[in-house]
C-alpha cells in the first residue's frame, strides 16, 4: 500500500506523504505543498481539511459514530456523569475513584466567584444576552485571579481546569438570576455538579430547590452529549486563539462567542422558535417544509457538516426527552410538532438526497424546556457542556510548542491600484 500520493503539475511529478488515522482514514500531508510546487490548498469552511492531529474525539459522519477517547457516546450516556466525562476528555483516560474525588473537591473549591466580579453583573442591563455576559465574565476571571492564567505546570493546569468548569456554572446561574431580578444563590458544596447548578438557578432564599433525580440525570446527559465534538467551529476557534499562546480563559471565552451563532450552538434556540411558530398554528408543517425546499428558510436542527446520517446524540436525546417527561409526569405540546416535522423531513426526497437528518440541537431544547431552563439560556447550557472539549483541545494544541494558526488565502482583489489624490476622486 502506497504511503504517498503523486501530484502532477507543470510537467513535474511530486510525492506528497499520506497519513493514516488510527481508525483507518487517510489524509494527504500538504504541509510542504507550497514549498515544493508553489501551490496552496483552497478549502473555504475547512470542509476537507484536517487542521490538526488529535487523540480526543472520533466522529464518523457516514456511520453515525461518536467516541470520546475511544468510548462510544452511547456508553458515556448510559454509564457516566458529566464531571467524569470532563476528566476523561481532558486527561485522556477514565479517572480512578480517587482521581474523581480529587477533581470533585477541586470543583467545589473553585465554585465561588470573586466578590469583585459580582459587580460586573450589576453593570449589565437585565435584558443583556446571557452568551455575551458569559464570554465577558469568563474572560474577566483572570483579572481577579491572575494566578489561574498560569498553566505552565501540571498542578497549575489542574487548578485552571477546575476553575473554569466550576465557575462557568456559577456565572451562568448568576446571569440568569440577575436578569430575573432575583438574589444570587451561592453554590452549595454538598451538592453534585448538576444538582448545584439547578439549585443556583431555582432556589429562593426562603425555599431551597430540590431537583428530582430524573432532572439531575437529564442535565448530566445533556452536558455529556455536548462535551466535545472534535474540530467544530467553536473548538477550532479555541485552538486558533490558543495557538497564539493566548491563555486558556481568553481562548475558551472566544469559543463561547463562536458557539453563539445560529448555525452552531445557537441552533437550539432557533429550533425552539421554529417549533413554537409551527405549534402555534402560524404555518402547517407541510407548508413550512415546502418553504425550506424553496430555500426561503432552513430546517433548524437538521443537517450537519460531518454527519450524513442520524447524529447519535439526537437519537439519545430524543429518548431522554420522553424519559424525563414521563418521570416528571408532564407533557409538552412541542414534542408532537417536533415528531411531525422530523417524519415529514425524513420522508421527503429533498432531505433524503442531501442526507439531512436531525442533529444534536433538534431535541436538546426539549430537555432544557422540561428542566425549566429559559430559552435565552439554551446556548449557555451548550457552552457549559462544551467546556471540557474546549479545554482538552486547547491543552492538546498547546502541549510543547504550539504552531501559530495562520491560513493562506486565494486573493481575488485588484492586483495593484493606482492612488488618486482626494481632489481628483
Ligand atoms: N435545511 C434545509 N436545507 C439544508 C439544511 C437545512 N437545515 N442543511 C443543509 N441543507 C442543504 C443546503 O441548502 C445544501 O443544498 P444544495 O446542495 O441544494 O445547495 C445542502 O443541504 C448541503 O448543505 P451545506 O450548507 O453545504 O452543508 P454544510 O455542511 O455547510 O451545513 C449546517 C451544515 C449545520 C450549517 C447546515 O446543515 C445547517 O444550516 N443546519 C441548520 C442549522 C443547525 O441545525 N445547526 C446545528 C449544527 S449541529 C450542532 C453544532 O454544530 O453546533
Amino acid at each position: 500500500m502506497t504511503d504517498t500520493v503523486a501530484l502532477e503539475y507543470n510537467g513535474q511529478r511530486f510525492e506528497l506523504p499520506l497519513l493514516s488515522a488510527t481508525t483507518g482514514e487517510k489524509s494527504i500531508d500538504v504541509r510542504d505543498l507550497r514549498k515544493l510546487t508553489g501551490l496552496t490548498a483552497f478549502d473555504p469552511g475547512f470542509g476537507n481539511t484536517a487542521s490538526c492531529a488529535s487523540r480526543i474525539t472520533y466522529v464518523n459522519g457516514e456511520k453515525g459514530i461518536l467516541r470520546y477517547r475511544g468510548i462510544p457516546i452511547e456508553t458515556v450516556a448510559e454509564k457516566m456523569l458529566f464531571t467524569e466525562t470532563a476528566w476523561l476528555l481532558i486527561y485522556g483516560r477514565l479517572p480512578t475513584k480517587a482521581e474523581l474525588k480529587t477533581f470533585s473537591a477541586r470543583l467545589t473549591n473553585n465554585e465561588l466567584l470573586h466578590e469583585g466580579l459580582l459587580h460586573h453583573f450589576d453593570a449589565f442591563p437585565p435584558s443583556g444576552q446571557p452568551m455575551s455576559i458569559l464570554s465577558a465574565v469568563v474572560n474577566s476571571l483572570i483579572c481577579y485571579s491572575p494566578e489561574i492564567m498560569d498553566t505552565t505546570n501540571e498542578e497549575a493546569m489542574r487548578n485552571a481546569v477546575a476553575a473554569i468548569i466550576s465557575k462557568v456554572r456559577t456565572i451562568a446561574a448568576f446571569s440568569y438570576r440577575k436578569a430575573m431580578g432575583l438574589p444570587f444563590v451561592y453554590p452549595d458544596p454538598n451538592r453534585s455538579y448538576c444538582d448545584n447548578f439547578l439549585h443556583m438557578m431555582f432556589s429562593l432564599p426562603n425555599k431551597p430547590h430540590q431537583p428530582t433525580e430524573a432532572a439531575v440525570r437529564a442535565l448530566n446527559l445533556f452536558l455529556m452529549l455536548h462535551a466535545d465534538h472534535e474540530q467544530n467551529c467553536s473548538t477550532s476557534t479555541v485552538r486558533i486563539v490558543g495557538s497564539a499562546e493566548t491563555n486558556l480563559f481568553s481562548s475558551v471565552a472566544s469559543g463561547i462567542c463562536a458557539l453563539w451563532g445560529k448555525l452552531h450552538g445557537g441552533a437550539n434556540v432557533a429550533v425552539f422558535e421554529m417549533l413554537s411558530r409551527l405549534s402555534g398554528g402560524e404555518e402547517t408543517v407541510p407548508e413550512f417544509v415546502e418553504r425550506v425546499k424553496r430555500r426561503e428558510v432552513r430546517l433548524m436542527g437538521f443537517g450537519h457538516r460531518v454527519y450524513k446520517t442520524f447524529d447519535p446524540r439526537a437519537k439519545i436525546l430524543k429518548k431522554a426527552v420522553f424519559d424525563l417527561l414521563d418521570a416528571e409526569h408532564t407533557d409538552d405540546p412541542l414534542i408532537d410538532t417536533a415528531l411531525e416535522l422530523e417524519q415529514a423531513a425524513l420522508n421527503d426526497d429533498y432531505f433524503k438526497e442531501r442526507h439531512l437528518y436531525p442533529n444534536v440541537d433538534f431535541y436538546s431544547g426539549m430537555i432544557l424546556r422540561a428542566l425549566k431552563i429559559p430559552l435565552n439560556m439554551y446556548t449557555v447550557m451548550f457552552a457549559i457542556g462544551r467546556m471540557p472539549g474546549w479545554i482538552a483541545n486547547w491543552r492538546e494544541n498547546n502541549e510543547g510548542q504550539p504552531k501559530l494558526a495562520r491560513p493562506r488565502q486565494l486573493y481575488e482583489g485588484p492586483v495593484e491600484t493606482p492612488f488618486i489624490p482626494i481632489e481628483f476622486r
